[in-house]
C-alpha cells in the first residue's frame, strides 16, 4: 500500500543518513535511470528543503550545473521566495558544459522560477592557472566570485567519474589516470576513488570542498542506480549537515556497497 511505501522509504533514508554520516537523507520512490519524473519528485524536495533551510532576508545560493541540478531549477516554486532576497550564483566556473546544463544558465534560471536574482561567471571550467589568473583580476569576475565566497547556501550534484571526465573532453592521459586510480564519483570537481580519496582536482575557482563545512544549507541532490558508488565516494568529504536527496534506486545500492 502507499502507507507501506512510505514506510519503507522512511526506514531507507534512516538507514542512509547512518552509512553515510550525515544529518539528513530525504528518498523518492523509483530510480531516475530509468524514469526521468524521478528527478521532478527530487524536486519537490529541493524546494521544500530550501523553504525549511534558508533564513528570512538575503541569501546568497550556489548552484552546479549538470543535468540533474538543471532539472532541479525547472521545479524551484516561487514561494521559495517570499520574505526572502534570493541572489544565485554559480558555484564554480564553468562554461565547458553544453549551454542547457552550464551553471550559469541554472542559476537565471532558478532566479526566474523564485523571483529572486542571479549573476554569471564567465571564467570557463579547463583552463590553465596561467589563464585563469589573470581573468581572476577582472573587476567583473572578481565581484562574482566574492559574492560566492559569501554565499550561505549551495546546491549541488555528484558524477559518475568517467561520465564527468568524458562529459568535460578532458586529456586522454587524464582520462587514463583516473581510470588507473579507480575514480568512481566527481562532486565540485574533484574525483574521488571508491575509499573516497581524492585522485584528481581541476584546478577551478569558486567553492572548494573545505568551504563546505560553514554553510548552513548544504543540498546535494543525486539519484539512479548507477550513482550509487559515486555518491558513497564523495559523502566521505560532505559536511555533516548536508541533506542529500536522491531516489529509491540510488539509497538500496548504496545500502547493499
Ligand atoms: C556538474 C557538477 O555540473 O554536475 C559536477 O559540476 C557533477 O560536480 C555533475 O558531478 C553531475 O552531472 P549530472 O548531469 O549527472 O547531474
Amino acid at each position: 500500500s502507499f502507507i507501506d511505501q512510505l514506510l519503507d522509504l522512511k526506514q531507507l533514508e534512516l538507514r542512509l543518513s547512518q552509512k553515510l554520516g550525515i544529518e539528513n537523507c530525504l528518498v523518492v520512490a523509483g530510480d531516475s535511470d530509468d524514469q526521468l519524473q524521478v528527478v521532478d519528485e527530487m524536486g519537490k524536495l529541493v524546494t521544500n528543503t530550501l523553504k525549511t533551510l534558508l533564513p528570512h532576508g538575503r541569501n546568497i545560493i550556489a548552484a552546479m550545473g549538470g543535468t540533474t541540478i538543471a532539472q532541479i531549477a525547472a521545479c524551484l516554486t516561487p514561494d521559495i521566495g517570499l520574505q526572502r532576497e534570493l541572489l544565485f550564483v554559480p558555484a564554480r566556473g564553468g562554461l565547458g558544459e553544453r549551454m542547457e546544463i552550464q551553471a550559469n544558465n541554472v542559476c537565471a534560471r532558478m532566479a526566474r522560477r523564485t523571483g529572486g536574482k542571479s549573476r554569471s561567471l564567465y571564467v570557463p571550467e579547463q583552463v590553465s592557472e596561467s589563464t585563469y589568473r589573470p581573468l581572476l583580476k577582472e573587476p567583473a569576475v572578481q565581484e562574482v566570485v566574492n559574492l560566492i565566497g559569501q554565499s550561505n547556501a549551495v546546491i549541488h550534484s555528484i558524477g559518475t567519474a568517467m561520465h564527468m571526465a568524458h562529459r568535460r573532453s578532458m586529456a586522454p592521459e587524464v582520462i587514463a589516470m583516473l581510470n588507473k586510480k579507480k575514480a568512481v564519483g566527481e562532486a565540485f570537481g574533484y574525483f574521488f576513488d571508491e575509499k573516497g580519496q581524492i585522485v584528481y582536482r581541476i584546478s577551478r575557482i569558486g567553492i572548494q570542498l573545505e568551504d563546505l563545512a560553514s554553510m548552513e544549507c548544504v543540498i546535494a541532490v543525486a539519484g539512479g542506480t548507477s550513482k550509487a558508488k559515486a555518491i558513497v565516494s564523495y559523502m566521505k568529504h560532505a559536511p555533516k549537515q548536508t541533506c542529500l536527496i536522491t531516489d529509491e534506486g540510488a539509497a538500496k545500492a548504496i545500502l547493499k556497497e
